[in-house]
This record gives C-alpha cells, sequence and structure tokens, in this order.
C-alpha cells in the first residue's frame, strides 16, 4: 500500500553534503572561555536546576474522536474539534493561495537566489575535476513581481500552443523558475507532473507516456538526455528549459528533437507578457499535481494531489510552526519534486515569507561546490526555517562530533560537560532548558555550532524518514531550535502528523495534523490490535483533507490503499504500523509490508534478499532484518548442519558442538562470504546484502511458533526470540 513515501530522496543528498563541513567549528576557543565556562556552568545551573526542576504537567496534544469507515482508535488535533481546510477562507486552490498571498504581500521579498559570479574547476590530485562555485548575495524578487511572472508564464504557454486539456511535467532540481512554472500552470488550470531529477530513465519514460505529458519543464542540463530517448517520448510536443545564470546553455538542438518545439523559460514569460491570456482557474478538487514517487518495487506510481490537499495540508502546518510570519526565512534546498519540500513551500507561501534557494552542494562553507573562502547559503541567507531529512541531520551530528573527537583535551571534556549538563536539562524539565544556563552554553559553545546554519534559526521541519533519537536531541541542542518531526506519505500530501515544538520526547511523530484524523486499526496477523494495552496499536489510516484522490490510471492500487466511508470521508491506508500515546502523539512501530525503508532512503524486500540468500547451500532458514533507523541489515541464519561440518573438517577447525561452531568467527567469515557472492549473483545492491550475521544452531520449526506451517518465517515471532542477537548485530 503506502510503499512510496519519501522515495529515495536521502541518498543523492548523503553523496552531496560537504564531508568537512564541520571542520572548522573549535578552531579557536579561547582559554578563558573554556575556564569561565566550566565554572559558571557548573555552579549556576546546580542552583539554578534546584530551584526550577519539577515537571511539567503532560499536555494533551490529540484527544479520542469517533469517526465512520473501519472500526478502529481514532484521533483528532486536540485544537481543532473541526477539521481545517484552508487557511483562510477564500484560499480553496493552490492558484487562489498564490494570488491572494501575493496581493497580500506584495512589496515583499518572496524568492532569491544566488548570483553566480564565477566558475572554476580545480584539478584533484588523482585527476578527477571538481566544479567550484562563487556566488554573491541574494537576490530577491517580491510576491507582486513572481505573481506577474507566473502570470505570464501561463499567458505564454497558451501561446506556445500548448495544448489545455493535455499536462506538463517539471523535470527539474529545486529553482524559484519550477515554483513559479507550477503556479503558472495552474493559472491555467494545467495539471503537472512532477518527477524526481534523480529517476532512471525507464522510470522518467514511463512516467511522461502515461500522464501524456505534451509540454515539458526542464533544465538545459536535462537537454541532452532527453534527446538520447526521445523516441520513447511520444506524447511530448513542447520543451521549455530554464536558462542557467551566467554560463551557456547547451541547447544545441540534435536531429532526434526536431520534432519539438524547444523554448527558454525567459522566452515564454516574454510571450505571455506581450500577449496576455485570460487565466482559466482550477477547482478545488481538481488535479493540481500527479506525483510520481519512487515505489518500493517497480515502475513508480503517480499520485493524484488535489488543490484541496495542497492547501488543507499547507493551512494545518503553518499551525505547528511557531508565530510563523512574513519576517521568517525558509531555505530551500530539497528536491520540490518531493511532497515534502513541495508542502514546505506551500506553508511559507500561505505564511508570506521569504525563500531562499539552495542546493545540498552549496549549503554551506565547507560544502563541495563552494570555492574555498567563499560563503554557503546558510550563511548569505540566515535562514529562520529549515527542513531537513535525518540524513542531513546525522551528517551534521557526526561531522560535529567527529570534530570534538579530533581536537580532543580541553574541547572536547567542555563539550562533554556541557552536553550532558543541557541533555538532562532538556529531559528533565523543558524550563530548566530555557534558563540562563542555557543562555550561557549558547554564548559559549553552541554558537559556532549553529554558524554552520547561518546562526539564526529558530525551527526545523524534519521529514521524509524516521529521525533517530540520537540525531534529534543532538541537534535539539547544538543548533538551539526545537525539531519537529513530520510523518507524512505522498499519498496524504505530506501531511498526518506533526510533532509539536515544545514537546521535548524522543522518537514520536506528534499529534495528527488539524487537517486530518488518524485512525489505528487492528492487524491481526501481525498481532497489533486497537484495543491492545497500554496504548492502542495498529495500521495507521489517515482520514480527512490531505488524503488525495489515488493513483493515475491504477484503480486496482488506488482501490487496496483508499477507502470513502460512509459519510464521504476519504481514508489511506499507510501500512505503517503505529501506536497512541496517552497524550495523542503517535509512534511508528513497524511496518505492514516485508519491504522496508532503509534510513538513507532505500528499501529492502525482505523477502527478495532472503530468496536470493538462500540459493548459498550453507543456508538452512535465513530472515533478513533492516531497520529504518540504520543504512545497512543484518541477517539471522540457520546453517544446514550437514554442509557446515563439512566444510569444518575440510578446514581443520576443531569444535566441541554445532553451537560452538557457529559462534566462531572463521565460520561467521565463511558463511558470510558465501552470502555475499549469492547477493552477487543475484545483483542485489550492497544496501540490501546484511552486513552483519548471526549463525543460529537451532532450526526454526513450526512447533516453536518460528515458522508456519507451510515453514514461512514469522518475523515478529523471530525478532521477539532473538531481540538481543539482532540488537547486537547493529551494536
Ligand atoms: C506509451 O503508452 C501507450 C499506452 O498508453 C503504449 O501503447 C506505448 O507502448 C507506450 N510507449 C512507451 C514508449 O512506453
Ligand atoms: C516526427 O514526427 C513524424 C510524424 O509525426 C514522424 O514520422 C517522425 O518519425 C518524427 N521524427 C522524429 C525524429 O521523431
Ligand atoms: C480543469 O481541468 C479539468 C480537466 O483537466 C476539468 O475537468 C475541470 O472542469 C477544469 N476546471 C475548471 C474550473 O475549468
Amino acid at each position: 500500500m503506502g510503499d512510496s513515501e519519501g522515495g529515495s530522496l536521502n541518498s543523492p543528498l548523503r553523496e552531496k553534503l560537504g564531508a568537512s563541513d564541520y571542520l572548522s567549528v573549535w578552531k579557536d576557543y579561547g582559554v578563558y572561555g573554556i575556564v569561565g565556562a566550566v565554572v559558571v556552568g557548573i555552579l549556576i545551573p546546580i542552583v539554578l536546576s534546584s530551584v526550577f526542576m519539577g515537571k511539567k504537567k503532560e499536555k494533551q496534544r490529540g484527544v479520542p474522536v469517533q469517526v465512520g469507515g473501519e472500526a478502529g482508535y481514532a484521533v483528532r488535533n486536540a485544537q481543532a474539534s473541526e477539521l481545517v481546510e484552508v487557511p483562510w477562507e477564500g484560499a480553496t486552490t493552490m492558484a487562489a493561495l498564490f494570488e491572494q498571498s501575493c496581493k497580500k504581500n506584495s512589496q515583499y521579498n518572496f524568492l532569491g537566489t544566488r548570483k553566480l559570479i564565477s566558475k572554476e574547476f580545480i584539478t584533484a590530485s588523482d585527476g578527477r575535476k571538481f566544479e567550484k562555485l562563487h556566488l554573491g548575495d541574494y537576490e530577491w524578487q517580491t510576491y507582486g513581481e513572481i505573481f506577474d511572472r507566473a502570470c505570464n508564464f501561463a499567458s505564454g504557454l497558451v501561446r506556445l500552443g500548448h495544448n489545455l486539456d493535455s499536462r506538463a511535467a517539471i523535470f527539474s532540481d529545486t529553482r524559484p523558475e519550477w515554483f513559479i512554472a507550477l503556479q503558472g500552470c495552474f493559472r491555467q488550470n494545467i495539471t503537472v507532473v512532477t518527477i524526481y531529477a534523480s529517476l532512471g530513465e525507464d522510470a522518467l519514460i514511463h512516467s511522461l507516456n502515461e500522464t501524456q505529458v505534451s509540454t515539458l519543464i526542464c533544465e538545459s542540463k536535462q537537454l541532452k538526455k532527453l534527446a538520447a530517448i526521445s523516441s520513447g517520448l511520444e506524447s511530448i510536443q513542447n520543451i521549455i528549459y530554464f536558462e542557467n545564470d551566467g554560463t551557456e546553455n547547451d541547447i544545441s538542438v540534435s536531429g532526434s528533437m526536431s520534432n519539438w518545439t524547444v523554448s527558454a523559460f525567459s522566452e515564454v514569460e516574454k510571450l505571455g507578457k506581450t500577449s496576455p491570456v485570460h487565466p482559466s482557474l482550477p477547482s478545488k478538487n481538481g488535479n493540481a499535481v500527479v506525483m510520481y514517487t519512487s515505489g518500493s518495487t517497480g515502475l513508480p506510481k503517480g499520485v493524484m494531489i488535489t488543490h484541496g490537499n495542497i492547501v488543507a495540508t499547507a493551512a494545518s502546518v503553518k499551525t505547528v510552526v511557531p508565530n510563523i510570519r512574513r519576517s521568517d526565512i525558509y531555505l530551500a534546498y530539497l528536491p520540490l519534486a518531493h511532497v515534502f519540500e513541495l508542502a514546505a513551500e506551500s506553508v511559507m507561501l500561505a505564511a508570506g515569507c521569504s525563500m531562499g534557494y539552495g542546493s545540498t552542494l552549496t549549503l554551506t562553507d565547507t560544502s563541495n561546490k563552494i570555492k574555498k573562502g567563499t560563503k554557503g547559503d546558510a550563511s548569505v541567507l540566515k535562514p529562520t526555517i529549515l527542513t531537513a531529512v535525518p540524513a542531513i541531520l546525522d551528517r551534521v551530528r557526526d561531522g560535529v562530533l567527529k570534530e570534538v573527537e579530533e581536537k580532543g583535551g580541553l574541547a572536547k571534556n567542555l563539550f562533554n560537560i556541557v552536553y550532558k549538563r543541557r541533555l538532562s536539562a532538556v529531559e528533565g524539565s523543558w524550563l530548566g532548558a530555557w534558563g540562563l544556563e542555557r543562555v550561557l552554553w549558547d554564548v559559549l559553545v553552541f554558537k559556532r555550532i549553529r554558524a554552520l546554519l547561518g546562526g539564526d534559526l529558530r525551527f526545523i521541519l524534519c521529514g521524509g524518514a524516521p529521525l533517530s533519537a540520537d540525531s534529534q536531541r543532538f541537534i535539539n541542542i547544538c543548533m538551539g531550535a526545537p525539531i519537529s518531526q513530520a510523518y507524512g506519505l505522498t499519498e496524504t500530501f505530506a501531511g498526518a502528523t506533526f510533532s509539536e515544538f515544545d514537546d521535548t520526547t524522543v522518537g514520536r511523530v506528534g499529534p495528527p495534523l488539524p487537517c486530518c484524523y488518524i485512525k489505528l486499526v487492528s492487524w491481526e496477523e501481525g498481532g497489533y490490535k486497537s484495543t491492545d494495552k497500554p496504548m492502542p496499536r495498529g495500521e495507521i489510516v489517515v482520514g480527512g483533507f490531505s488524503v488525495t484522490a489515488g493513483y493515475f490510471k491504477n484503480q486496482e492500487k488506488t482501490n487496496e490503499a483508499y477507502k470513502v466511508d460512509e459519510k464521504g470521508m476519504r481514508w489511506f491506508y499507510t501500512g505503517d504500523i503505529g501506536q497512541f500515546h496517552p497524550d495523542g502523539c503517535l509512534e511508528i512501530i513497524d511496518r505492514k509490508k516485508d519491504i522496508v525503508k532503509l534510513q538513507h532512503g532505500e528499501y529492502v524486500s525482505l523477502g527478495k534478499v532472503e530468496a536470493a540468500l538462500s540459493t548459498s547451500n550453507y543456508v538452512d532458514n535465513i530472515m533478513l532484518h533492516a531497520d529504518p533507523f540504520h543504512n545497512n541489515c543484518v541477517a539471522l541464519v540457520v546453517p544446514s548442519h550437514q554442509v557446515l561440518k563439512k566444510w569444518a573438517q575440510q578446514a581443520g577447525i576443531n569444535y566441541r558442538d554445532f553451537s560452538e561452531l557457529c559462534d566462531k568467527a572463521e565460520t561467521v567469515s565463511e558463511v558470510q562470504q558465501s552470502l555475499s557472492k549469492a547477493a552477487k549473483t543475484a545483483k542485489l545492491d550492497k544496501f540490501e546484502t546484511p552486513a552483519k550475521i548471526k549463525l543460529l544452531p537451532e532450526a526454526w520449526t513450526p512447533e516453536s511458533g518460528l515458522v508456519t506451517a507451510a515453514f514461512k518465517i514469522k518475523r515478529e515471532q523471530l525478532k521477539a526470540k532473538f531481540k538481543d542477537e539482532l540488537q547486537r548485530l547493529y551494536g
């Protein structure tokens, strides 16, 4: 069912972020600072804590609610007795929201980009070439100017001859023109197909063909790639490309593109400006976007997102960001073809904020593409609000820790003391964390770390995959900004739950957003029931205004995952298993399918991998274990007694009993090599191949309850029985 949230968002980002981003934090601590910090930091907090400690009363964030449809345990946001549908009256579509927000904020900055000052290539010692950019300040356009550009683009599309009954697609990295093109299409009631810029050719051809896209909007750097596959792009008539600032645009139209009308984005804007066309605005239930997500299996699926879905999520997420306002600055750098970024930018639009565009390659002063001695996007923009995926936050944490470790000595001790004090303050009482102690630590220790991301961050939205408790705490403390964890899927236009800024717990994803209800429906096979004590558990089902219209041209899959109840409310069955805490916050505890998304966004199909690994002669039975908090898998293996003993004999290995043989490092290594070979033969990816294995001497039998009568493994039971073994494999 809902196996497509997140896509492979994390993997490209992980590679791009500069490894040395955090290396300059600890360079110059003064000795005075350290001594002062220790004195002030140890004496004052002790006094303060004893004054302010005292547990705060638990806030009720979600409350049970009666709903229609399948039986279960349903919860709504505690603040909203009626579901929120629009940010304000009249903003029922994205086109209306855009127009009204642009009018309201017309003279304020909206979209900004950095000017390219120069570009150079440096050659590394191994001969590889790296592009380095020298980027200038942000240059801004106001809400009024952006509105005009979107109107011009909309008119230009019509003048260009785009058939208004057909769709347009955007295939590009995140940039302001992406957003302008989207809004332009909406003003002519054109549905926009979005495709991940990192999707493979087959997926690209499939998506464009399935939706019969006639106008493709892309970056000039994509033109070559498109020309190469043009024979598969039968429905395309127009190509509109975004020009690159200050560099040559490679638009040499090759023969195979001769059937296409190829135009620059600015030409289309000009065309529309000189001959405007009346808008033809969409309606609330109209299809705004068909968003292709890299599903866990096979070709990507297109999720049909209505205008109503987008404005509902935007309206409710806006209530989650404390006091979001016009003066807030948002750094936009995640892929817009991912629901999380599109939802976030819609929130900023609704709130009248400024959005400065950047990229993962230029995010910080030491990012890969930033020319040495020049500034990264965050340092120049100084954002107050940032979205991030766990891979990025993990990276920040690892970088800072590595730096602390390398620095050693006083700085390391200081960091550790301060970190521990802050941690206990955060965990003990929120008040303590806001006290004088906090201010001191901020000035003395954390200011430098914060400067990595500009220094002015006051709120981080994290989504796309689960964030580990460690990283959440670390970023919380070091960045000094609350992190809200979002849980949502493309199918619910990112909107499902959102943790609140004053919730200091870890590992939970908050109460339902005000635009939807969350219901837990019992999943008997898995042993999760909505009547479970102490917490109701079950499959997470989302109902309300953010629930999308279904999968494009795929009624079967739509019927499997979506249901409409007797009151007309749409529900989406996520396939995730959750439990509700007494305060109405959701925790994701499992996944219904045997498909697991690893920490960096790759999917592992447990059954597929197990089947492949079972071809090794050593394997009698195997259970692969993957966990969204890790980026590799591990496996429990019951080896074949016969084959293993034979090998031991030949290898001259002595052992008392089979159990001891299984524990020997040589044995484990031998079996693991055999598994790697099997994985290679089956063309498994590295992340699918178990990084560590545990050999278990005893067979899994139906009697022991570890496999079914048909000898199918029972994951939940195995996981429970070998909990400690699994934990050690990850340790
Ligand atoms: C495009 O879709 C049509 C059906 O709508 C199909 O017949 C055709 O083979 C597809 N072309 C490609 C290149 O996938
Ligand atoms: C261009 O279109 C014509 C007719 O639609 C077709 O016969 C021809 O093969 C196309 N050329 C290319 C290069 O795709
Ligand atoms: C928008 O376009 C769709 C078809 O794509 C159509 O069904 C709908 O009626 C149009 N909406 C308006 C308000 O014209």
